[in-house]
């Protein structure tokens, strides 16, 4: 198990109620694929479980990382606090992370993600592009106003984007983008987001050979001792598997959504 001290390099509110922070440590060493996360102490004592949130980049030379979280509770609250200087108690990498080992240059990938969950979509991106791939982003969010990271995505490829009242892009959500394009079969599917979406990309793609969805389940250590993270496996009753240690990344056609 890696742990370590990551030291605040800068926070900044990037849309409203999210917030991206960049830190610093030798931990980043670790950092490889694209998709795992890093296991967050809260810096407020009485919040004892860490928070786990996803590795939006990581820079190996300098040795930063970025996340992009948005306040939902307590704990996240509690990261807002963070200053320049402050050091904050960091597990990780951990997770699975996408796979992308079965892709080739000239490959097309469709990137498929919804609020929240399009942060770690961004490292995997950078990833593929290095490779020679072309992705396709599908983004999804409530409105303009919490659209992040547009102009970062459109750099890397071509970018489709949804809102739910058309202040951005098409109005309606990925699975409308998805409907209108028919031009071309990706190689490979990659998506993160709400439950709801999960289990439109999951059946739309459950049997395409390399489709991954990144899952969400809350967390206690976050290192597969405790069982608090379990899915369950489709057709197979009696398995379960731990999001923190075996995910959060799988492949379609796999999990009870
Ligand atoms: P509270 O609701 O007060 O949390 C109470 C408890 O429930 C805490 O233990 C908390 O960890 C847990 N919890 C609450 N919501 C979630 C949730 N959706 N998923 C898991 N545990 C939850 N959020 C981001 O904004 N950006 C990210 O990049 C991101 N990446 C994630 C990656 C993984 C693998 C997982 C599992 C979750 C990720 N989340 C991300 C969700 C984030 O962990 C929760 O929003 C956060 O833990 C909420 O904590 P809180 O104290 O503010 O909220
Ligand atoms: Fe403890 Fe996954 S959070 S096993």
């Amino acid at each position: 198990m890696k742990q370590g001290m990551l030291t605040v390099i800068a926070q900044q509110e990037i849309a409203p109620n999210i917030f991206e922070l960049i830190l610093q440590g030798e931990l980043v060493k670790a950092m490889e694929k694209p998709g795992q996360f890093l296991h967050i102490l809260v810096p407020q004592k009485d919040l004892l479980l860490r928070r786990p949130i996803s590795i939006n980049q990581f820079n190996r030379e300098n040795l930063t990382c970025h996340l992009i979280y948005r306040v939902e509770g307590q704990g996240t609250k509690a990261f807002t606090q963070l200053l320049p200087g402050d050091k904050v108690d960091c597990l990780g990498p951990l997770g699975n992370g996408f796979d992308i080992s079965a892709l080739k240059a000239g490959d097309i990938a469709y990137i498929i993600g919804g609020g929240i969950g399009v942060p770690p979509l961004y490292e995997l991106s950078r990833q593929l592009v290095k490779k020679g791939i072309t992705p396709i982003h599908f983004l999804g969010f409530a409105k303009k106003e919490v659209v992040y990271y547009a102009e970062k995505f459109q750099a890397l490829g071509e970018s489709l984007f949804a809102t739910d009242d058309g202040s951005f892009g098409m109005k309606g959500n990925v699975s409308h983008l998805l409907e209108e394009r028919t031009k071309e079969s990706p190689a490979a599917v990659f998506a993160c987001g709400n439950n709801g979406m999960l289990k439109m990309v999951d059946a739309k793609y459950q049997n395409h050979p390399n489709a991954q969805i990144s899952m969400e389940a809350r967390m206690a250590c976050g290192v597969g001792a405790c069982y608090g993270c379990v899915c369950h496996v489709k057709n197979e009753p009696t398995k379960s598997v731990k999001v923190c240690d075996e995910g959060p990344i799988f492949k379609t056609g796999v999990i009870v959504l």
